[in-house]
């Protein structure tokens, strides 16, 4: 099925995502008519839903009391640096990795929230640099549901959960039947009748984060992105949460990605990614994933995973820890064994013929 908004108009820019897929942005209609219609094709499943490619991002920042024309005293932090990475439809996927490795940035700029500094990043078809600002916001209304870092930036705390879940839904102009019909079969599922009824302010922060992610979804979005969901929550508020996600995947066809330090969060995803310093680290998926303790899991998490992802130049990163155990400095040595490939630091490895 074609993706096609603002059929109208004289100027059409056609981008073709695959052959399947295409998207129509009409320059001259007036922005607030735009409507977004999601894609469906007969195998959609095997489509992914967000493909982001060759994406970098640099924050500038001006110091305290520096002029914007001395660009010389401007900070710049690069906070992604090259991710390629794809997600399909009705799945999970968790992004691990240390502080400030680039979770946030990430997840920010696949929601356009964040324009990139280069890259490109597509949803549903639709690719998210071709968008003016308007229509970037339309976008995310259609598509994303959010759940930030931080409670407050999600939640108003003067206001009770059900009016915090209210104000977004009447924003978007949501009929009170479907509101109704929505959160009646989450509330009802997950017995959350009494937590909406209290003051936010009066929550503890694990119930903060869980009103932030019923906030999040009551729009009935397509994609959600949840940051660090779970980091507030004791063990069985946090399990609590990782159902509704479960059910929203199956139930609800949703496609979700979670930001996590939390190896119990990223057992139950269908894939994990760990980033370092801006890059993608490594990859795994379920198959990997199930038979792993959580402690395993844990160890993944902090140190190197089995598998390490290759750009589309063939590049693969291994994490500088790996490399210095290994003794691998500025040079690798590599021999090829059939289908492997033995990498050494040490030349004298490739005479010896890997033995
Ligand atoms: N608004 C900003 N201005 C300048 N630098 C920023 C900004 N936001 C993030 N950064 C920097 O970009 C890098 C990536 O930050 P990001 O918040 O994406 O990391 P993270 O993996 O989400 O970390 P955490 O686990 O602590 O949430 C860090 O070096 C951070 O200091
Ligand atoms: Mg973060």
């Amino acid at each position: 099925m074609l993706n096609s908004f603002l059929s109208k108009g004289r100027k059409t820019i056609q981008t073709h995502v695959n052959k399947k897929e295409r998207l129509r942005l009409t320059q001259d209609e007036p922005r607030d008519v735009m409507e977004f219609t999601t894609h469906r094709s007969e195998n959609h499943l095997q489509d992914p839903l967000i493909v982001v490619r060759c994406l970098i991002h640099i924050y500038e920042n001006l110091g305290i009391g520096v002029s914007r024309k001395n660009g010389s005293s401007r900070t710049k932090t690069i906070a992604l640096r090259g991710i390629d990475l794809d997600v399909n439809r009705q799945t999970m996927t968790a992004i691990v990795g240390e502080s400030g490795s680039g979770k946030t940035t990430l997840l920010n700029i696949i929601g356009g929230l964040l324009r990139p500094t280069y890259g490109n990043v597509i949803v549903d078809g639709h690719h998210l640099e071709m968008l003016s600002s308007v229509e970037r916001h339309t976008f995310r209304n259609r598509y994303f549901g959010f759940i930030q870092q931080f409670s407050h930036q999600n939640l108003f705390f003067d206001l009770t959960a059900r009016e915090n879940i209210d104000i977004p839904l009447l924003l978007r102009d949501f009929t009170r039947k479907k509101m109704t019909e929505w959160m009646k079969d989450l509330i009802d599922t997950f017995s959350l009748k009494d937590l909406l009824q209290q003051p936010t302010h009066d929550l503890s922060g694990g119930e903060r984060q869980l009103i932030s992610l019923i906030v999040a979804i009551a729009h009935d979005p397509l994609i959600i992105l949840a940051d660090e969901p779970t980091s507030e929550m004791d063990p069985s508020m946090a399990k609590k949460v990782l159902e509704i996600f479960k059910w929203l995947t199956l139930e609800h066809e949703k496609t979700i990605i979670i930001t996590t330090h939390d190896p119990t969060v990223v057992k139950s995803c269908d894939h994990v990614i760990r980033l370092r310093k801006g890059v993608i680290e490594g990859m795994m998926d379920q198959e990997g994933l199930q038979h792993k303790t959580l402690e395993e899991i844990h160890e993944l998490m902090t140190r190197s995973f089995q598998y390490l992802s290759v750009d589309q130049q063939g590049r693969i990163t291994f994490p500088r820890k790996l490399l210095e155990e290994v003794g691998i400095k500025e040079k690798a040595f590599a021999i090829i064994k059939g289908r492997t490939i033995i990498l050494s630091g040490d030349v004298r490895f490739l005479r010896s013929d890997g033995e």
